[in-house]
């Protein structure tokens, strides 16, 4: 839970709304694990060393509790001779056996009277590392609504208010500490105003982000290469971020398939090219010269017949696989230059070569549509 405003609204009709919830998910508990929060300089001052330990600071826990404790109920005798049994309704949560063990290794602090109600020396040099991150999230350490409305001003410089509820860079570092590590990947697909693209690269995580609005391009990238120019709001100082890095900025093309996986009726070579390519590569396609060559790559070339791509606006033209297409593929592949003589494959409506024949070529063939995977 996140304390997102630190006072409360005058103005609120009903209850003033003063937290918001975050979830937390995971594929499965055994597989998550979380970070601790570094200890804070404050978390630092609640140690100190009023007896002058060879330990160094330490501060106290109490030893009673109110869970019932069968071994929790014997007397105490203080150093000055007081006895001591658990409060009313409290028991000891330590035995007696244990008590005296820590009493003998000085980890037992009577009071400066030596008199008061025991408590166990806890030690900052024996402490974890970090803090273990709690379900509440004040606003010291997780930011504000309004500390968000002012970075978003102070990077864009603009007054209107495009998002109701940003957050704040700490709350969003909080999450990014607790649950990843560097170099991790971070994926934002709803970015808004790029809170978390911004926190994740001064993190030094890698990051994918994804938003369909134009502030896109008006928010976000400007955001980030303020980012990488090395803006100091936000997170910057305590992270010591002082600039670097890069990115990059895709558009997404339109949607090649409709929801059962068929090629949408009008759909342009370029996009389907693209697809191809990719699903048979990995990689993206930088685009052609309008010739059915899509490219060569790990030693194999491929070729897209779809949309009457060589100017044959005949049914089936220029779609099909035949001597003459084919013959129209080589003179592309000899085109480039680089001698390329490896296996071929081709994505076409139909082939009009013998299967003898494509095999002796080393000629793979493909039927679109059915031969083109859809992405899920
Ligand atoms: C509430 S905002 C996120 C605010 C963000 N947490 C911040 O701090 O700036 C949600 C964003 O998701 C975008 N969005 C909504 N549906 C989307 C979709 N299907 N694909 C990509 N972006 C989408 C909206 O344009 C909007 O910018």
């Amino acid at each position: 839970m996140w304390q997102k405003l630190y006072t409360v609204k005058n103005s609120a009709k009903y209850l003033s709304d003063m937290h918001d919830h975050l979830l937390v998910y995971s594929r499965s508990k055994k597989h998550w694990k979380r970070n601790l929060f570094p200890r804070t300089e404050n978390a630092k001052e609640n140690y100190s060393n009023p007896d002058n330990d060879s330990r160094g600071d330490w501060t106290t826990n109490a030893i009673q509790a109110r869970n019932y404790y069968s071994l929790g109920t014997y007397e105490i005798v203080s150093p000055q001779g007081r006895v001591h049994r658990p409060p009313v309704g409290t028991y000891w949560r330590i035995s007696e056996e244990a008590f005296h063990q820590l009493n003998n290794d000085g980890r037992i602090w009577w009071g400066k009277n030596g008199n008061a109600v025991p408590r166990v020396k806890k030690f900052l040099a024996e402490a974890k590392a970090g803090v273990v991150p709690a379900t509440w999230w004040g606003y010291a350490d997780a930011g504000t609504n309004a500390e968000a409305k002012q970075e978003v001003r102070e990077l864009l410089d603009e007054n209107t208010e495009i998002f109701l509820t940003p957050k704040p860079e700490k709350l969003v570092r909080q999450v990014l500490t607790v649950a990843t590590s560097p170099g991790d990947l971070v994926l934002d697909s709803f970015l808004g105003s790029g809170t978390t693209a911004a926190v994740a690269h001064k993190m030094g995580r890698q990051y994918i982000a994804v938003e369909m609005g134009d502030h896109a391009v008006t928010h976000c990238a400007s955001r980030l290469r303020k980012v990488i120019q090395g803006e100091q709001g936000g997170i910057s100082e305590s992270e010591g971020w002082a600039g670097g890095g890069g990115f990059r900025f895709f558009r997404l093309g339109p949607p090649a398939f409709d929801e059962q996986g068929r090629i949408q009726p009008r759909i342009g070579f370029d996009v389907l090219a693209a697809h191809i390519w990719f699903s048979e590569t990995g990689t993206p396609w930088n685009g052609g010269k309008g010739s059915p060559l899509l490219g060569i790559r790990d030693g194999r070339a491929v070729a897209l017949l779809y949309n009457g791509v060589l100017g044959d606006k005949s049914p089936h033209g220029g779609n099909v696989l035949t001597r003459t297409t084919l013959a129209l593929i080589h003179e592309e592949i000899t085109e480039t230059g680089r001698g390329f003589d490896g296996p071929l494959t081709v994505y076409g409506e139909q082939a009009r070569l013998a299967p003898g024949t494509l095999e002796r070529e080393r000629i793979v063939f493909k039927q679109t549509p059915y031969d083109i995977e859809a992405r899920a």
